[in-house]
């Protein structure tokens, strides 16, 4: 979607935002799939509430993205305009084992940043690729850690009330993949409390995780991370894989060969071709199973 309202384009250079006139998603998520639409930059969260009046004003849908690594999004023009948090000049501000950290940082550095002051608790989520934001919207977890036990508080944009907010922990839920936010909240920046540990032990816990994930996830090709939540008990990826699916494509859109509730992007996949080899396994699954797989990868359609 292209923006040629005037009042909004004269009102971007004030606002400290940059439009990035008709960008690829595809080149901004780690599937490499995605449209083309009008993307907007925000380089200061207090524009947040007036570009999104703006926008509102006129008509014109927005959704906001991340660090693009766990959505699969639309192929050609897409239908509406995107925000995009720019990453500050200072991402984290530690102070005794109270971390602040912006939501347009990346998740692994500030998990080796904090190491490096000796703040851990956070190994598992070194492999998790994305944004602060991204984990704390999803509560992103791995190996036993969720991002969600270590939060105090949080600085977001509210799509209800169209104004920036501050929520303490007991006024949020984190659960497994899912968090009480609404789709329109944007995550600005999180309060993280860490517990103490000396660097060479959350190093050693780092380098743990990293061999655990190499050798059972496709770390080097284009994914977006498991596609299906675990149900209850159970195992997506086990289910998938005893069906002999491993492999399985829809165009270049393939179950991993190494883990099978990863879904890649081997060569041009579009996001229909996706879609349907989700479509195609979730059915499989279903027939033998009798278990209904849900998506863990946001949909943009
Ligand atoms: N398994 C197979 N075949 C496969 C994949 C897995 O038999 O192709 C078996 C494994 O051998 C193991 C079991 O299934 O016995 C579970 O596999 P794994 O340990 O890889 O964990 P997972 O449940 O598939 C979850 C998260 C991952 C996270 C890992 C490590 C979900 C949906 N997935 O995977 O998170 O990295 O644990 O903690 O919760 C993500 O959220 O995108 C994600 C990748």
């Amino acid at each position: 979607m292209r923006i040629d309202d005037p009042k909004i384009l004269s009102a971007l250079p004030d606002l400290g935002i940059e439009r990035i006139a008709g960008a690829s998603l595809a080149e901004r998520t780690s599937l490499g799939i995605g449209g083309t639409t009008d993307l907007l930059v925000i380089r200061r969260h207090e524009s947040l509430p007036e570009i999104a009046r703006l926008l509102r004003d006129a008509g014109l849908p927005f959704r906001f993205l991340g660090g693009g690594t766990n959505l699969l999004i639309s192929d050609g023009e897409l239908p509406w305009v995107v925000l995009h948090l720019a990453r500050p000049e200072r991402e984290v501000r530690i102070e005794g084992n109270t971390v602040w950290v912006d939501a347009a940082a990346d998740l692994g550095r500030t998990v080796t940043y904090c190491a490096k002051h000796d703040l851990g608790g956070m190994e598992g989520l070194i492999g998790v690729p994305g944004t602060v934001g991204g984990a704390l919207r999803m509560n992103a977890g791995a190996y036993g850690t969720q991002i969600g036990s270590y939060v105090k508080e949080i600085r977001l944009y509210r799509g209800a009330t169209g104004q920036l907010a501050t929520l303490r922990d007991s006024e949020i839920r984190f659960e497994y993949r899912h968090t009480s936010f609404a789709p329109d909240d944007i995550m600005l920046a999180v309060k993280l409390e860490l517990p103490s540990k000396p660097f060479r032990d959350i190093l050693s816990g780092i380098r743990i995780c990293n061999e655990k994930r190499r050798s059972s996830q496709p770390v080097n090709q284009k994914s977006a991370g498991c596609i299906f939540k675990n149900p209850p008990g159970m195992s997506a990826g086990r289910m998938i894989d005893a069906l002999g699916l491993k492999g399985s494509h829809v165009g270049d859109a393939r179950v991993s060969d190494r883990h099978a509730n990863f879904f890649v992007n081997a060569g041009h996949a579009t996001s229909a071709d996706m879609l349907a080899l989700v479509d195609r396994v979730r059915e499989r699954v279903r027939d033998a199973n009798a278990v209904d797989l849900e998506e863990e990868v946001i949909v943009w359609k």
